[in-house]
This record gives structure tokens, sequence and C-alpha cells, in this order.
């Protein structure tokens, strides 16, 4: 069995359970706008696990892609990747825990086919001040149905003694409770959560023997970090709400299931590394023929895991829309990249490989995620640029990072190469303002001359140290966004490029544009990026479909009849928030300051638009001519662009 037939097997075997397929949701969360990424299957159900209901029934189940940012400086042992797949499947109000506990038990142990006898179990040991009972009922059900698999089932409560011959283990809020915000303390008023119950495949016991502190007789549990263990499935009773007065149960009791799809592959082929699950293979033999290393020679596994699991996720995310640049999701695309070939860099690769790898990945997965296949132009293209975009300042990167860093002699003031420090050398100060211009001028993102400094000899880095670097470094990126603000808004006045007349008719025509695909296609549209020229305007907006031939006379027709009306333009001063209480659309954010300008088109009933704006824009309507659509392309995935003349 491959992961893709894993992954089948999986979603079939729920259909079986009377469970319907859905597909997996963007990485990047629609209409949320307090995270940047989708990090587990649970995030798009949130609606339909407060109660709405989805229109496909109570029972769904799904594969969603996940990515974590807070597992990148993590990537590089046997189980950390920020990109996976979570396997799902959810009961909206309807089945509860002994149904759950039980299909999970099935389909590991009869159709994927683990051994019962390494499998160990968590459940929730209770949290007495915040009235939250000890969850007996899991640990009852596993009991009988390891019972029934003729294998031992002791209940043990204080894993901190170690196995003690136990199966099913009672842990604290720290490992068996669930919600987006961690711990039941952290969760802010509004937020579900719920006890969980893990299943953890055991690798054998060997493998925990390398850790050091079990040696000094430390014990060994299934939460233990020593590698023995591996969690493959989380299943979450989402039955409470963080509420002013504490945690009262929802008005339906959910369940929220999700399995980490390459892990569990790993438990199937009982090797301890998800990289050498067949997802990774092309990607792998790639590296060793361009490395001329062999990824089990440990002084490059690390660094093939990095390279794999960073481009895989940067395939992925780029389909999604977020391509490499310098702010929100863009920024993680681009320390991925960046990462992967730095990494490629130590094991010796010096020329352009995040193509060939990111086309592994498209084909691997051809048939579950043809939205690779169908964006594979936009990520190759934009691998390639970032790539080389980097390359050119890697190597000096380096170079200037080792010099900076050498040590200094105290009495001679001269700099030396990593001697000892203890020779009563002092290493040369690191400061914030050294590691912007890395980051300026190189390429470097703070990370990454964190990572390369903690590697050099004899230099290591306290966390309070890297904080107080990291507020500096931010400061910095602060000035300087400032700084070419000002500039951006002195050269382009609301997008454009000159201000002759003409360019503020098509200023005009844009915001009509804007409001039309708004009202054709709906209200998801977004500007994602405006330039105007004396010739012509160019529109970039959130839309993953082509526009039909219908839309675009649609769109036409909505312009036009607005230039036609010869409405007037007027503008308000205001709040942010009161511009959007009163609908206007546009670029939301603190860059406007608190006052914004709202610029309306027409007036009573007649409102063509109302858009937040610098300006400036003609005083009506009717001298712009006639409004016609020239081009329309695809700019990335979900992104599409148009460009429009005024005749
Ligand atoms: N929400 C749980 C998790 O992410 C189970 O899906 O682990």
């Amino acid at each position: 069995m491959n992961t893709n037939e894993l992954r089948e097997k999986y979603l079939e075997f729920f259909k079986g359970k009377g469970h319907q397929r859905i597909s997996s949701a963007s990485l990047l969360p629609e209409n949320d706008p307090t995270t940047l990424f989708t990090s587990s299957g649970m995030q798009p159900m949130v609606p339909y696990l407060l109660g709405e209901k989805h229109p496909l029934g109570v029972r769904i189940t799904n594969s969603q892609k996940c990515f974590r940012t807070q597992d990148i400086e993590e990537v590089g042992d046997n189980r950390h990747t920020t990109f996976f797949e979570m396997l799902g499947n959810w009961s909206l109000g309807d089945y509860f825990k002994e149904e759950q506990i039980s299909w999970f038990f099935e389909f590991i142990t009869k159709v994927v086919g683990l051994d019962p006898d390494r499998i160990y179990v968590t459940v929730f040991q209770g949290k007495e001040n915040l009235n939250i009972p000890r969850d007996e009922k899991s640990a009852k059900i596993w009991q009988e149905l390891f019972v029934s698999a003729g294998v031992s089932s002791k209940i043990v409560g204080d894993p901190e003694f170690g196995m003690q011959n136990g199966r099913i283990f009672y842990y604290d809020e720290s490992k068996n409770w669930w919600s987006m915000c961690g711990k039941p303390e952290k969760m802010p008023v509004g937020q579900l959560g719920g006890p969980d119950t893990e299943v953890f495949w055991d690798f054998g016991e060997e493998l925990g023997l390398h850790k050091k502190s079990h040696w000094a007789g430390e014990s060994c549990h299934p939460n233990c970090d020593c590698g023995r263990f591996m969690e493959i499935g989380n299943n979450v009773f989402m039955e409470y709400i963080k509420t002013n007065l504490g945690f009262e149960l929802l008005p339906q009791k959910n369940v929220d299931f999700g399995g980490g799809l390459e892990r569990i592959m790993a438990a199937k082929n009982n090797v301890p590394d998800v990289f050498l699950i067949d997802i990774f293979d092309k990607m792998r033999q790639t590296l060793e023929r361009l490395s001329g290393k062999n990824y089990s020679s440990a002084e490059v596994q690390e660094s093939f895991r990095v390279i794999m699991d960073h481009l895989r996720a940067a395939t992925f995310l780029i389909s999604d829309g977020a391509c490499p640049s310098n702010k929100d999701q863009g920024y993680f695309t681009r320390r991925l990249v960046r990462r992967a070939v730095r990494f490629a860099n130590k094991i010796g690769i010096e020329g352009n490989f995040c193509g060939e790898l990111a086309d592994s990945v498209i084909n691997y997965y051809i048939t579950t995620y043809p939205e690779l296949s169908q964006n594979k132009d936009t990520i190759l293209s934009e691998l390639l640029k970032e790539e080389e975009k980097f390359r050119k300042t890697l190597q000096t990167g380096l170079k200037i990072l080792r010099t900076q860093m050498r040590v200094q002699d105290p009495k001679s003031g001269q700099k030396l190469d990593f001697v000892d420090v203890s020779d009563g050398y002092v290493p040369t100060k690191l400061d914030a303002k050294f590691l912007f211009n890395m980051y300026q001028t190189y390429g470097f993102d703070f990370e990454a001359s964190i990572e390369e400094i903690k590697q050099l000899p004899k230099r290591s880095l306290l966390q309070n140290e890297i904080e107080n670097l990291k507020n500096g470094f931010n400061e910095e990126l602060k000035k300087h966004q400032e700084l070419s603000r000002k500039g951006a808004e002195q050269k382009f006045k609301g997008g454009m490029a000159d201000d002759g007349e003409m360019s503020i008719k098509y200023h005009t025509a844009t915001h009509l544009l804007h409001s039309a695909l708004r009202e054709v296609l709906g209200d998801r549209v977004e500007q994602k990026g405006s330039n105007i020229t004396s010739e012509r305007l160019r529109f970039d907006f959130s839309h993953s479909e082509k526009l039909t031939e219908e839309e675009i006379q649609k769109v036409e027709r909505f312009v036009n009849k607005a230039i036609e009306s010869n409405l007037q333009t007027s503008f308000k001063e205001m709040v942010v928030e009161e511009a959007k209480s009163q609908g206007a659309i546009g670029l939301f954010g603190d860059r406007y300051g608190d006052k914004v300008k709202v610029y309306t088109i027409g007036d009573g009933s007649q409102i063509a638009s109302k858009e937040i704006c610098g300006g400036p824009h003609v005083e009506s309507t009717g001298g712009l001519g006639k409004f016609r659509i020239k081009k329309q392309e695809s700019v990335s995935a979900g992104v599409r662009r148009i460009k429009a003349i005024l005749e």
C-alpha cells in the first residue's frame, strides 16, 4: 500500500460508515483574518462544530492540507514536517466516543493492518478546577477493544513512572486537551475545545535507548520524545466552549478526528522516518544524484529532510496563492525556499534544483491535488525566480556572516577565525543592525542568520539574546518600511505611474471595475494589485476561474452603465471603522492611518462604488469614454488579472 492508496482507503472506510467526502480547503484560510494558514483539519470546520448546518449532513470525511509555521525549525528529525495531510472524520452532533474509538481502531488494525500490540493510547485525566471530568468512558472503550484484540489493556495513571506494563495512559491538559490555542487556560472566550484521546505507534524499545536521560534512569512513556513512539491520530471530543463563566457544554457533541497521513504510512512500513515513505522517494533520489551523497549518511540526513519538507510545502503554498514575498504568507514561502537553498548548499548542490523537486511533488499528487498541475507554470517559475535571486547573494552573505562573527584578540584587537573563546578572546558583538543588513542586502531573514551563526564554532546564542536581537531587528524593519512607504506614496499616488488626465480617468474606471467584479462574481473578489498608465489599467483580484464571455460582458455593462449615467464622485474623510461600517471596500489596514478618504461614485439610490482610496478621481464619470476589457490572465493561483482600456 502506498500513501495515495492509504488516503483513499481511509476515506472509503468512513464513507462506508455514512460519511460524505469533502475536498481539502486551501492552505490560505478564507475569511479568517486571525490566522495566516490552515494548520489543522478543524479550522475550516469551526462554523459546523458550532452548530451551523453542513450542507452534506452530520458525518463528513476529508484529507486536509495543513501547514505549521512553528515547525519550520523543528524539521530535520524523523517526524516533523511543516506541511502534512491530516485525515479527518467529523461528527457534527451525531456519533460520539463509542463509535469514533472503535472505528479508528478497526481502521488501523483491520484495514491498515497495524499490530494492536504495538498501539498505545492516551486519555484525558480531567481538570477539577475547570469542572472537566476525567475521561473514563474513553479509557473503558479502549480497554474493551484491546481485550477483544487479545492484547494487554492495563490503564496507567502516572506516566512519569514509565510504561508500567500499561496500554492506556492518563495525561493532563498539556497532552490530552485540544483547542486551537492549546491548553484550556490559554484559550480565548468563544473558542472550542475538548478532551482528546491520542493513538501512538511503538517503533520498538531499542529506538528510545539512545536518549541520554533514559540511561540516567528517566522513564519512557508514550509521550516521551525519545523516538520510540509516534503519535498517529488524535480523537478530539469537541464538546466545550469557553465562556466568561468558564467551560460550558456546546449544544451538540462533536467528534474531530485528525490523523497524520504520512505518519500512519510510516507506522504501516514500520520505519520510524516519515521521509522514507513513498511520497519522498523521487525527491530523495534526485537529491542523492545531485549531491552525490546518500540519504542514509548521518551528516547529510538533516539537510535532505529540510529540503524535501520545505520544497513540498512551498509547492503547495505557491499553488494556493502564496508566492514568495516579503510579507504575510509569502514571507513563509520565501523562508522555506531560501532555507532549502542554504541546506542544499551545505550538501554541495550549487545549481538550481528547486524546480526538479517541485516537479516530483506535482507528479506524486497528480490525481489527489490536480490544482498543483494546473498551477505548475507558476510554481516552477516562482521557485526559479526565488532561487536565482537568493543564490546571487548566498555565498557573499555567508562569507560576511563568518567574517563579522570572528573573535577578537583583546590585546592586539586582531580578528581571528574561531579560536577558543575561553582563552580570553572576545566574540564580536552581534547587533540587530548587522542582522538587518544581512536581510536587506543578502536576503538572509532573521532566522536564517541566527541559524547560521549558531552553527559557527565557538558561538552560541542564548534564547534571551535572540529575543532582544529580534526586537531590534523588527525596529529596523519598521523604520525601513516607513521610509520606503513614504517613497512609494510619492512615486505612485494610488498606484499610478503619472497623474495625467488619462491616468485619473483610469483610476476612476478601476474603482468601477472593482465594484463590477464583486457584483458579477461575488463579494469574495478583492483587489490584489493595481497599475495604471495613461494607456490602460491593469487590475489584479482574487478569483480562481477564468471569467466566461458572459461574465466579461456583464462587467463591461456595469461599468459602462455607470459611465453613461454620468455619476458624480465625492469623497469624505472618516476613520477606518466608520468606512467599514458604511460598506466601503478597499485595502483596510493601518497603512492608511486612522483617518481615511472614502470615495463614492454616484449618490442616493445609485451608488456604483464606495472605496477607501487616496484619490484623485474625475469629478463625474460622463467623460470616461467606453470601457472595454482587452485581456484577462492568471497571475498566480487564485489571482486573476484584467487589462482594460477606455476608448
Ligand atoms: N484538531 C485535532 C488536531 O489538529 C484533530 O483533528 O490534532
